[in-house]
């Protein structure tokens, strides 16, 4: 199976809408990720209803809570056979761990188990407002360091932190990059972004697209753009 390294944000009120952009991709060229608005109102179903269609899906449903829970959800999404599943590194290395132990558990387990360090939403002051007078590159790094520590098979970052991440950490981790805009693009929510020419060039493993393929009048072409973008600097 190809290695795809764009991940197709589906996110969207209805599974049908979901369903629909998913029809519109290959899942040989792209992976897609189900988030909190798509699995809130569509549940495990629509998780299945992707895979059947061929895709790895990411779960992007960033668990942060007591270790126990965080096992107990990170199992089933094992269980399911999600490609990718997320926890906040914010949670503590023994919720880290025993998320780690519980995916582990799974027979014939294939999901990549993966930390969220800081939002790329976050700028530095969101950051000092949530009490973390660090800068977002440092706060970012430490919890990398943590979550690798802490068994993860990687983190998701801004691909702004994805070099300094590398140079520390070494290339046997994944680094999920959101927060990614074509040249011109409006970045709306997000904070700290990055082309996916520059993303790729950081260190970045993945590249998570949401608006700027869903958004546009022909997100195929979009993605077509992307991905001779990025085959031209892997030769
Ligand atoms: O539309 P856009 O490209 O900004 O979508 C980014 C996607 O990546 C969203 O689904 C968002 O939830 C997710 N994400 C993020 N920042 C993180 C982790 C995930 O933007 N740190």
């Amino acid at each position: 199976m190809s290695d795809p390294k764009v991940i197709v944000a589906l996110d969207y009120p209805t599974a049908d809408a979901a369903l629909a952009m998913a029809d519109q991709l290959n899942p040989e060229l792209c992976r897609v990720k189900v988030g909190k608005e798509l699995f809130t109102v569509a549940g495990p179903e629509v998780v299945r209803l992707l895979m059947q269609k061929g895709f790895e899906v990411f779960l992007d449903l960033k668990f942060h809570d007591i270790p126990n829970t965080v096992a107990a959800a990170v199992k089933v999404a094992a269980q399911m056979g999600v490609w990718m599943v997320n926890v906040h590194a914010s949670g503590g290395s023994r919720m880290m761990r025993a998320a780690r132990e519980a995916v582990d558990s799974v027979p014939n387990n294939k999901t990549h188990l993966i930390a969220v360090t800081v939002l790329t939403s976050m700028s530095p002051e969101d950051l000092a407002e949530t009490g973390i007078a660090k800068r977002p590159l440092e706060q970012v790094l430490y919890l990398a360091d943590m979550a690798k520590r802490a068994g993860m098979d990687g983190v998701v970052c801004s691909a702004q932190e994805a070099a300094a991440i590398r140079a520390q950490l070494g290339d046997d981790f994944l680094l999920v990059t959101p927060g990614i805009r074509m040249p011109g693009d409006a970045a709306g929510d997000q904070r700290r972004v990055v082309t996916p020419h520059d993303a790729l060039a950081n260190g970045s493993s993945y590249l998570v697209m949401g608006r700027s393929i869903t958004g546009a009048t022909d997100p195929v072409g979009v993605l077509q753009k992307i991905l001779v973008m990025l085959s031209q600097r892997s030769l």
